[in-house]
Parts: structure tokens; C-alpha cells; sequence
């Protein structure tokens, strides 16, 4: 979780940020909602994945297959939709919304910045994002060197893969959910 005090601080820095950019940031209330809705979709995940690896890394691919989509599919209700995303996708169809793609990009570019964004969309709705980073865990399916076995299964099941080739503490993609904005 955020504490306050850092939320007040990435809300000046993004302030400052934005005069470069047409993006209209939203407030830190909007910046801890998105978190507090990404915290189940990321507690399951790693949770599906953790016990899929105790089958060890083939059936871990299946599991992540079929358990991902799943997961976020049951948590976007109530007009929250939400969804993890990448520069170099694994599954074409986890590309997500067009406006999370300036936001990947500035976390490309920037190298450093690992901060959470939130941004006005149209329609009173309500961005958030916050990037992925690849830990040692993640080596067995995105890293340099895969074993033979599971590079075959990913390429079976992902034959237009680009999720290799990672190191750790490279950005992975981002986590994203959109949601309405509350009017108090
Ligand atoms: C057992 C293999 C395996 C491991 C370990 C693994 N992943 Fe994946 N990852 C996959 C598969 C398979 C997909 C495609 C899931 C789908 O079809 O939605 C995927 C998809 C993703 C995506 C969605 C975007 C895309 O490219 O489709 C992200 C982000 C991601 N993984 C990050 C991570 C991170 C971070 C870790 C480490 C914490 C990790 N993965 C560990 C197999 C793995």
C-alpha cells in the first residue's frame, strides 16, 4: 500500500510531468482506489502460479493460460475491468486499452520511474497502472534461457510469443484497471 505521504509526493512529480503531456492525472484518491482494486487480481495470480509451479513449469504454462484470463474476468464487475498488459506480449489478446500504451512507454523511457499512475478517462472513468517487474521467479518462462521443454510448450501454445529474453528488474508490462469515477 501507499502510504500518504508518498502519494503526495508522486502526485507532485506526476504533476509536473503532465504539463508535457495532453493526460489529465486524477487525484491520490483515484491513485489508491486502483491499487485497493488490483490487490485480489494480483494476490490470486501469484497464487495460481505458485501452486501451478509446485506441478513444475509445463503445467505452471496451463495454469497461467486458462487462470489469468479467468481471474480477471471474474474480478471486472461493476464496470471495473481489469488486466495485466505488456510492451512484449506473451497473448495477444492481453494487448489492453490504447491508453495504457503512453503510459508503458514512459516507464520505458524513463527507466527509473516505477510509479503508479492514474489518469482521467472519458466518460468519467478513472485509469490506473502500475508496471510489472520481473523477478527471479518469472526466469523459468520469460527469462534468457529457457529449458527445452518449456520453451516448446510456449511456443506451441504462444506462437507469436515476444515474452523471453527478460532479465531481472526489467519491466515486465503493467497491471491496469479502469473504473468509474465517484462523485461525491
Ligand atoms: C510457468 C511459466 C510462467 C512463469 C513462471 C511466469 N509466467 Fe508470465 N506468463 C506465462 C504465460 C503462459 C502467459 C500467458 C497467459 C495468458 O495466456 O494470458 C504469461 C503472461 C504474462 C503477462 C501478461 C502479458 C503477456 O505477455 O501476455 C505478464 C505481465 C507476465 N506473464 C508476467 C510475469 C511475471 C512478472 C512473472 C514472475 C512473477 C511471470 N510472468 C512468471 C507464463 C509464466
Amino acid at each position: 500500500m501507499l502510504r500518504r505521504n508518498e502519494i503526495l509526493v508522486l502526485v507532485l512529480v506526476l504533476s509536473s510531468a503532465a504539463c508535457s503531456s495532453d493526460v489529465e492525472l486524477a487525484d491520490d484518491a483515484q491513485l489508491t482506489r486502483g491499487a485497493e482494486l488490483l490487490l485480489p487480481f494480483k494476490r490470486d495470480l501469484k497464487s495460481a502460479l505458485v501452486s501451478g509451479l509446485e506441478e513444475g513449469p509445463v503445467s505452471a504454462i496451463g495454469v497461467c493460460k486458462v487462470q489469468a484470463p479467468a481471474i480477471a474476468e471474474r474480478l471486472s464487475i461493476d464496470g471495473v475491468e481489469m488486466g495485466r498488459a505488456s510492451h512484449r506480449l506473451r497473448n495477444p489478446a492481453n494487448q489492453g486499452p490504447a491508453w495504457i500504451g503512453g503510459i508503458m512507454q514512459d516507464y520505458l523511457r524513463s527507466g527509473s520511474s516505477r510509479d503508479p499512475v492514474a489518469i482521467s478517462l472519458s466518460g468519467q472513468r478513472i485509469g490506473y497502472a502500475e508496471p510489472i517487474v520481473v523477478q527471479p521467479l518469472c526466469l523459468t518462462c520469460h527469462g534468457q534461457a529457457l529449458a527445452p521443454e518449456v520453451a516448446r510448450h510456449i511456443e506451441e501454445a504462444y506462437p507469436d510469443d515476444q515474452a523471453t529474453g527478460f532479465e531481472i528488474g526489467d519491466l515486465r508490462g503493467v497491471y491496469w484497471v479502469e473504473f468509474p469515477q465517484k462523485v461525491e
